[in-house]
């Protein structure tokens, strides 16, 4: 049994690749590893957030990962903010970091080149990530590609650490899979789907009506050639098109391209395996919305469970940096 850890931003809507490149395998992996998951609230905040959409969004995408099969009574899921062990390695983690390290996040460039407001922590935020990770002796952190820099300097960070101030961290991997590790825009086949909003009608939603999901892989941007063959470089829609069919079917993009002689067919099927790839999310998040009260009750559980290994990862800190006990 491996610890697991990773998190999910309560910003936006959840979409196709939240799905396929994390939740999905969140779920697969809570029987036979032990799960720990999280909103991730504060690191929400980063960028100036509306308090009540915070809060409703917070709820929302807990109830999207239940109604995706996560059980609360099996692993551990809560939101961030409630185990305030977050904030508290967060800062220790800060001061572990250099600026220099931090600056080279690609992440933090793409989203300090658009944001109108550049806070402190939109810097510091992998630093914050890390704490999140290294709090409960996480050995796996299965994420989607584009956190693979961010895994890494948690390593990082963790192995400065110990060589400092004698073994303290477990050592995390991160955990990407093989096929849709990034799952591409449908509209903008060379960017990555993403939670923000410029880009509607390339983002496929996990509570998209099915009929929706139907026309926006109707409407995919492929290329003008009339080939199927799998080749991220030269043919991006058409490749992500096919990682999509594979995730959701379990085949090999490869493979699947043989089947194929037009696009047309190729984005039916893709459509329809989404569609009932999601069916029972969807079916479930309808009863799980009625009752906010419930999902408030399977986050308090959460932290409950998750404050006691955080504590005592703090304590351990704190013993290994001359901080006082409390
Ligand atoms: P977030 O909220 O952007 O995304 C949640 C998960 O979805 C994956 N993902 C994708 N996978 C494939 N294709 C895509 N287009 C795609 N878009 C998103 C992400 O890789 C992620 O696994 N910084 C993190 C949250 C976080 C975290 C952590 C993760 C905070 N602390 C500790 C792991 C461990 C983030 O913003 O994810």
């Amino acid at each position: 049994m491996a610890r697991v850890f990773s998190g999910i931003q309560p910003t936006g809507e959840v979409h196709l690749g939240n799905y396929l490149g994390a939740v999905r395998r969140w779920v697969a992996s809570q029987h036979t590893d032990e799960a720990i998951h999280c909103i991730v609230d504060l690191h929400a905040i980063t960028i100036p957030k509306d308090p009540a959409e915070l809060r409703a969004k917070t709820l929302e995408v807990t109830q999207v990962l239940v109604a995706a099969g996560l059980d609360p009574e099996v692993c551990t899921l809560f939101a961030q903010s409630q185990v305030a062990e977050h904030a508290e390695l967060g800062w220790i983690m800060e001061c572990t970091a250099a600026v220099g390290e931090l600056r080279r996040m690609t992440q933090f460039k793409d989203k300090s080149d658009t944001a109108g407001f550049v806070s402190a922590a939109l810097l510091t935020y992998p630093a914050l990530q890390a704490a999140d990770i290294l709090l409960y002796d996480t050995e796996k952190v299965p994420v989607g590609d584009d956190q693979r820099q961010h895994i890494e300097l948690a390593r990082d960070l963790a192995v400065r650490f110990n060589r400092r101030f004698g073994d303290t961290f477990v050592i995390p991997a991160h955990a990407i899979p093989p096929v849709a590790a990034r799952v591409m825009d449908l509209q903008a086949p060379e960017r990555k789907m993403s939670k923000s909003l410029d880009s509607p009608q390339g983002t496929v939603l996990v509570l998209d009506d099915p009929k929706v999901i139907e026309r926006k892989f109707t409407r995919a941007v492929t290329d003008s050639e009339a080939e199927v063959r799998y080749d991220p470089e030269a043919k991006p829609g058409v490749s992500n098109l096919l990682s999509i069919l594979a995730a959701a079917t379990d085949g090999d993009p490869v493979a699947l391209a043989e089947r194929y002689t037009r696009y047309g067919p190729l984005k039916a099927d893709a459509a329809e395996a989404v569609i009932e790839l999601l069916r029972p999310l969807q079916a479930r998040f309808a009863e799980l919305a009625a009752d906010p009260t419930q999902t408030n009750g399977i986050l308090a559980l959460g932290a409950d469970k998750a404050r006691k290994t955080a504590g005592a990862t703090m304590a351990r800190v704190r013993d290994r940096l001359g901080l006082p006990a409390v």
